[in-house]
């Protein structure tokens, strides 16, 4: 689709909504450490775009790293299925760690990257996420930093893919109908 607008149903979080909120979420990342180093851990792809903006709203140098693991596919639904596709380049024994994500969904994902991260004994674990549907969850997460609680509606954008498109809109909304049929 050329005008990824044009599929879009409804706009739940604008631009200017994300950026103020990731940048109240930096601020709050940079004191909760207090001066002690801590390293952004990113899950690709959709948490490119999220990354990108809360580092750059962090007041102070922070270094990052990525894994990539399977979960969704290219359909809608959780499998619950997670596989390492790429793991950290950084051994984190005894450092603090923030996860950074574009969604927790059914939690399945986070749950068990956290888990793995936490047997590689950090000084910490915490997570930071953009979006969160709390009527989605299948498994309790303990999430320190949260952007905003979302409906239970497949959403695209700012990271969020359908089949691997829309994750370049600006904005988070959902997907009008005609789009999946
Ligand atoms: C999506 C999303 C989260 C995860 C959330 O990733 O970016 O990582 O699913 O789902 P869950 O809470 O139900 O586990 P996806 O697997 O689609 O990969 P992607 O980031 O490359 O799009
Ligand atoms: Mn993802
Ligand atoms: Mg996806």
């Amino acid at each position: 689709a050329a005008d990824m607008g044009a599929d879009l149903e409804k706009v739940l979080i604008t631009e200017e909504e994300i950026q103020a909120r990731l940048a109240e979420l930096a601020t709050e990342i940079w004191e909760n450490y207090a001066g002690e180093p801590f390293l952004l851990v990113g899950i690709l792809k959709g948490a490119v775009l999220v990354m990108a903006d809360l580092m750059r709203a962090i007041p102070g140098s922070v270094p990052m790293d990525w894994m990539a693991v399977s979960s969704y596919g290219s359909g809608t639904k959780s499998s619950g299925v997670v596989r390492i596709l790429k793991d950290l380049d950084t051994d984190i024994t005894g450092r603090h760690v923030v996860i950074v994500e574009d969604i927790i969904d059914s939690g399945l994902t986070l749950s068990w990257i956290r888990a793995n991260l936490e047997s590689r004994g950090p000084k910490s674990v915490e997570i930071c996420t953009l979006l969160r549907k709390p009527d989605a969850a299948k498994v309790a997460i303990d999430c320190r930093w949260v952007g905003f609680d979302i409906p239970n509606d497949f959403v695209v954008g700012y990271g969020l893919d359908f089949a691997e498109a829309y994750r370049n809109l600006r904005v988070v909304g959902t997907l009008a109908p005609h789009v999946y049929s």
